[in-house]
């Protein structure tokens, strides 16, 4: 949730560390501060609100000058968001600052035995029992203080230290919250996200749970838990600086939708050789395959939409029951999970606590995991059997876009490829279905070209105090993210309902000019949902359909129409969302919302 950034080396470590943290502000960005040391001083600097304020309060770095520090950005949990509450926190004794992302579990009993130590707190969070910590543990070596605190500590914790006695060094720690070093020559960073390296430098070391460094200029010592060094691969960030910035666009989200025929593309026809589709990196035999009686999906958010998405297309090809479930719930389900379970794990920073605690679950049970990433050497990849990334390059804007599209893509191709290894399709409905998944990216291309009427129509809707989004079968799938987009970013309550759902109790929310979006990409249904708008219709509600180009038989039914070109609905998801995605934005910048830092909000939820 929150971001982390360090550096020690040459340069002024301030704007650096402002740098970073402006490049992780869609984690986090209710409060913000840096600490850096000079002349064996730690100097602190914290601001409530956005990083624009961190950089006028320290005049751009200029007012910390030092060649070492460590930086934060919050996105608060405990304690509300000022500035006593921001990172970095300061041991009583001013020798150590510390700034965390995740929480600590068990803060409130070592709080207690802290202060009754003589520790006095400042702030509300967690966090300032690990600063309290390293004082206490502290004998003139930072290792031996950082190995007793980090045994202290239950909880998610990704962890930058300083101190200064030991004025070059920088200490970091992994649990359960990611972290990552970036290698540097004479200089070294670290960050809980590549966006905020890739501007410096291109080889960086993945922490796994437990793991923890000293960092100098020159020198980087990774080691267990028990303090033995260990040797770490450096691996190659492929993410290239401009696709982490806005590249002209007003927001993230509106480059990050364009960008979804592209993103597309990287995920699938890498995927596709000689007319068939390889995915070497999940190649799962078909006798492991025959086993399986069930695939579960799980997820958070928009990633659980996409399982929503992607399960029609399963069952239909593959012809095997699918199940797509909450990881907030699935994890404390008791679930019915064994060895003949495929689990299907979709997330996009790959760093959600839920899902990563379904994963655990699931696989202590027996089933076998295959995730869905974007992030690479993320937690959720490293800890999956098989991952398959969905090779969308850097999302910024908290609302997810090429997210959801390459989940449901790889899902989709997921599909097709499982059909064929079972023989559950004949080879020409395989290759005329592979041709269609080849055409996504085409398509989406399409949808964007033929939607410029969208920022008109949200003139129209965006007072409305509510939504509703409905659809039947896939187009139902659709309308639950395309819900979710439009309150989180504009604000607007928005629900979506499976449009034969509504006589069963909505239809009495429906009044004059109610705004209802209704979703009519599926053929084999939509009479049907032609009938729930004529329902609706009756009953004063404005409705704008979402439809194919040249649907002549909505003309007569909605209000107004936005279009997706025609296709399969089996594989339409992933387009129809586009459209809505649109919806959503131009709805939210009409009523001046932050679009790419909704409220409350933050990218990564690696917190519970
Ligand atoms: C909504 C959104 C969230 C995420 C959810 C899961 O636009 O982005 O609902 O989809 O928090 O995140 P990941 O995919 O990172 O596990």
């Amino acid at each position: 949730m929150c971001g982390i950034v360090g550096y020690t080396g040459t340069q002024e470590a301030a704007p650096i560390l402002l740098e970073g943290l402006k490049k992780l502000e869609y984690r986090g960005y209710d409060s913000a501060g840096i600490a850096v040391l000079n002349d064996n001083l730690l100097a602190v600097s914290k601001v409530t609100g956005r990083i624009a304020n961190l950089c006028e309060k320290t005049a751009d770095g200029k007012n910390c000058p030092g060649t070492v520090g460590i930086g934060h950005t919050r996105w608060a949990t405990h304690g509300a968001p000022t500035d006593t509450n921001a990172h970095p926190h300061m041991s009583n004794d001013g020798k150590f600052a510390v700034v965390h992302n995740g929480i600590i579990e068990n803060y409130i009993a070592l709080r207690e035995e802290l202060i009754q130590k003589g520790y006095h707190f400042d702030s509300e969070t967690d966090t300032e029992v690990i600063v309290h910590l390293i004082e206490m543990y502290y004998t003139g070596d930072l290792k031996k203080a950082v190995i007793r605190m980090s045994a202290r500590l239950c909880g998610s914790y990704a962890l930058g230290v300083v101190c200064t006695d030991e004025p070059e060094k920088v200490y970091v720690v992994r649990e359960a919250s990611p972290l990552i070093i970036g290698v540097g020559v004479g200089e070294n960073y670290f960050a809980s996200d590549v966006t905020a390296l890739v501007s410096y430098t291109r080889n960086a070391i993945y922490l796994d749970d437990g793991e923890f460094a000293e960092i100098t200029p020159e020198t980087i010592v990774v080691f267990n838990p028990a303090g033995h060094p260990i040797i770490k691969k450096i691996s190659r960030i492929t993410w290239d600086v401009q696709s982490a910035e806005k590249g002209g666009y007003e927001h993230f989200m509106l480059k990050e939708i364009v960008e979804q025929p592209r993103a597309i593309k990287a995920a699938i026809a890498p995927r596709i050789k000689n007319g068939d589709i390889a995915l070497d990196e999940a190649e799962l035999t078909t006798e492991y395959l025959e086993s399986v009686n069930k695939i579960v999906i799980t997820a958070c958010g928009s990633a659980y939409y996409a399982g929503c998405a992607g399960k029609y297309a399963m069952e239909k090809l593959c012809r095997i029951p699918v199940q797509v479930e909450l990881a907030s719930e699935l994890r404390y389900n008791d679930p019915l999970i064994d060895e003949h379970t495929l689990l299907i794990v979709l997330s996009q920073s790959g760093e959600t606590a839920d899902t990563i605690a379904a994963m655990k679950e699931c696989k202590k049970r027996g089933a076998k995991t295959l995730a869905v990433v974007n992030v690479v050497g993320s937690t959720i990849a490293n800890t999956a059997d098989y991952t398959l990334y969905t090779w969308a390059g850097p999302e910024i804007a908290v609302a997810t876009t090429k997210g959801y599209t390459t989940q449901v893509s790889v899902l989709y191709m997921f599909a097709l490829y499982v059909a064929k290894k079972m023989n559950r399709i004949d080879k020409e409905h395989y290759e005329k279905l592979l041709k269609i998944l080849s055409t996504l990216p085409k398509k989406v291309q399409e949808t964007l070209d033929m939607n410029s009427a969208i920022p008109a129509l949200a003139k129209k809707y965006h007072n409305a105090d509510s939504m509703f989004f409905i659809g039947r079968n896939t187009d139902y799938a659709v309308a639950l993210e395309g819900a979710l987009k439009m309150k989180e970013i504009s604000y607007i309550h928005a629900e979506s309902y499976a449009a034969g759902e509504l006589k069963h109790g909505t239809i009495a929310l429906i009044e004059d000019h109610q705004p209802v979006i209704a979703l009519c990409c599926n053929e084999s249904i939509m009479e049907k949902t032609m009938s729930n708008i004529v329902e609706v219709k009756a009953r004063g509600a404005e409705v704008l359909a979402v439809t194919f180009k040249d649907n002549q038989k909505m003309v007569p039914l909605a209000d107004d129409m936005i279009f997706i070109p025609k296709m399969d609905a089996i594989f339409a998801a992933a387009v129809e969302i586009v459209p809505l995605q649109l919806l959503a934005y131009y709805v939210a910048k009409e009523n001046g919302c932050d679009i790419d830092k909704p409220k409350n909000l933050a990218k990564s939820v690696t917190v519970e």
